[in-house]
Order: structure tokens, then sequence, then C-alpha cells
């Protein structure tokens, strides 16, 4: 069974596990090489799982999870979630906090989270970093991202929800699941993993910020052309190693078209798979030629489902 990430992360994949799985072609090693929330790394086949990302709080945070035994987590969470008086929902039930369930927790939680997010904060500026305070914020946060300004400072204001039994559970089926696996955990610009190092059945997956949309991690021009151009020079050093690869990407969103990348494919002869979009709030089939966005799936090895889609 499959586990999600236990917060939310823009650009997760969670939900489009069931449609790239089986395109991808898994050997001893997963280097999920943009791994975000580790929603692809974590439900990975293979026992050996690399998560590297560029964000360190969010890679540090997965090996905190990883690192601390399950009890624990929960008992230091609960004792934050105590000591800022922050609500219990599950437990008390809304009313208690004069609230109710379609305005959410917010108004009872405001300021309790604020004080804890400046307690977060001013630890940052000493150096240190309070993981499962980190997690607690980003549960009582709004839509339970993880977002930091350009200081460092994590700046997300109080959301709706606390830390509830759904998100109990994905936290605990996550704190499982990565204790079960051999994990390990890296913090680098991709152009620096040295592919070298890895065994030659090491499958690599990539799930890049795209060039034409925009979400919270490619905030500030963060993902440019340039960078879109080094990663696909790497995935083809890659495959000229011998290394298998398959790429998440967005083809085209809102009338913008990703050029560099149809271009790369075609004069590589890649394999590109066209994926439905049925999953999310838009469809390619819409009236509304605004709003067509096409996900795609780019590996360099031919896969044993061929959609009529599929461009060989
Ligand atoms: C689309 S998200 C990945 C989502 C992930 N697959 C999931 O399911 O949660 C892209 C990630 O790329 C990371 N990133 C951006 N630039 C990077 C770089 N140069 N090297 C490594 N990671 C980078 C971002 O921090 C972000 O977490």
């Amino acid at each position: 069974m499959n586990v999600s990430c236990p917060f939310n992360y823009t650009g997760g994949k969670f939900k489009l596990l069931e449609q790239i799985q089986p395109l991808f072609s898994e050997g001893d090693v997963f280097l999920d090489l943009f791994s975000g929330g580790g929603n692809v790394g974590i439900n990975s086949s293979s026992q050996t799982v690399y998560f590297n990302d560029i964000n360190e709080n969010l890679i540090y945070l997965i090996k905190y999870i990883r690192d601390t035994e399950k009890n624990i987590l929960f008992e230091k969470i609960d004792d934050i979630i105590a000591k800022y008086d922050l609500s219990n929902a599950s437990l008390n039930g809304y009313s208690f906090y004069n609230c109710d369930s379609s305005k959410g927790l917010g108004r009872y939680n405001k300021n309790k989270f604020l004080k804890l997010r400046k307690d977060f904060n001013s630890n940052i500026l000493n150096g240190e970093i309070d993981y499962a305070q980190l997690y607690v914020l980003i549960v009582y946060s709004f839509n339970n991202q993880i977002r930091f300004n350009k200081k460092g400072e994590f700046n997300l204001p109080v959301g709706k929800r606390d830390f509830n039994s759904r998100m109990r559970k994905k936290l605990e089926l996550f704190s499982e699941k990565i204790k079960n696996k051999d994990v390990h955990f890296l913090t680098k610009n991709f152009r620096n993993i040295s592919l070298e190092k890895f065994p030659s059945k090491t499958f690599i997956y990539c799930d890049p910020p795209y060039l034409v949309t925009d979400a919270t991690y490619n905030e500030n021009g963060m993902w440019a052309e340039s960078d879109e151009k080094d990663l696909l020079a790497f995935l083809d050093n890659a495959s000229e190693q011998g290394f298998k690869f398959a790429l998440s990407n967005v083809l085209e969103s809102k009338n913008r078209r990703n050029h560099i990348l149809d271009k790369w494919i075609e004069t590589k002869g890649y394999n590109c798979h066209y994926l439905s979009k049925s999953y999310s709030n838009s469809n390619y089939h819409r009236k509304n030629k605004q709003s067509v966005s096409v996900e795609v799936l780019v590996t360099n090895y031919v896969t044993d489902r061929t959609d009529v889609n599929d461009k060989k």
C-alpha cells in the first residue's frame, strides 16, 4: 500500500503514483533526485532509497521522522501541542473551542500558533532547528504546508485544521514505512550528485520544478531555462552511463509550452508517456484551453505499457 507524505507538499506526486509506478523500471537502488515530500521514494519497491532535495529543512524533517522512534515522535508532538495550548479537536470536538468544522480552528489557534512560530524562528536564528516544532507548525499552518522566507524563517499563517486523526494516521504510516527501508538523505543541487558512486542498477526518478508552472518551491524564478537544460544534460549523461531514468514534467500549462523539453524528447528519442489529469481539477479535454495542463513521464527505456497516446 502506498503511503503519503505526512504534510502537504506542493507538487507532491502521491495522487499520480498509480499512473507512474507501473511505468517505472526499478533496480536495487531508487534515487529520488528531487524528493520533495518523499511521496515517490518512500513507495519505491527498492529496499535502498536516496532522498535528495536542495531544501535542507525538508530533508532534515523527513530524516528526523525516520530517526525518531514512533511513540517518542508522537509524545514530542503532543507535548508541543499541550505546551502552546493548541486545539485537539479529535479529542475535544470543535465546540469545546467555540469553533465549527466549516470555519475551522484558526480563530482559536491563531495567537498560540504565532507564539510557536516566533519561538521556532528565534531558535533558527540561534542555529537550532527543532523538527518536532517544525512539524507542529506545518500541521497547524495554512494548508499544512512548509514554507520559509528569504531570511530562513517559517512564514505561513495559521490554518483551519489541527493534528486530527487523518494527519496522525498519515504520520504513523509514513514513520513506520520509512524505518523499514534503507534510506539515505542528501541535500545537494542535482548537478553535484556523482552518479559514479551509485550501483549501475540504480533507477533515477526526477520530479523537478516545472518551467511552465508556478509553485511555492519555484518562487523567485528558482528554476530557470539554464536549470532545465542542465538537468536534461545530466539525464543524457546518466543514460550514456547505463542508468535508467524517469522524468516527471508538464509539457504545457495555460498556453505555455515547454519547447526545450519537447525538442529534447524528440531529438534523443526518449519515450513520452502522457498521463491522465483526472486526478486534478484541470482536464485536457476542457473547452477552456486556458486550463490545459499536459503532464508526462519521460523514460529512457521502453515500458511494456504502451498507451495509444504515447509518442515513441
Ligand atoms: C515537484 S517538487 C518534488 C515533489 C516530490 N516528488 C513529492 O512527491 O513530494 C520539486 C522539488 O525540487 C527541489 N529542487 C529545486 N531545485 C533543485 C535543485 N537544483 N536540486 C535539487 N532539488 C531541487 C525543490 O525543493 C522541490 O522540493
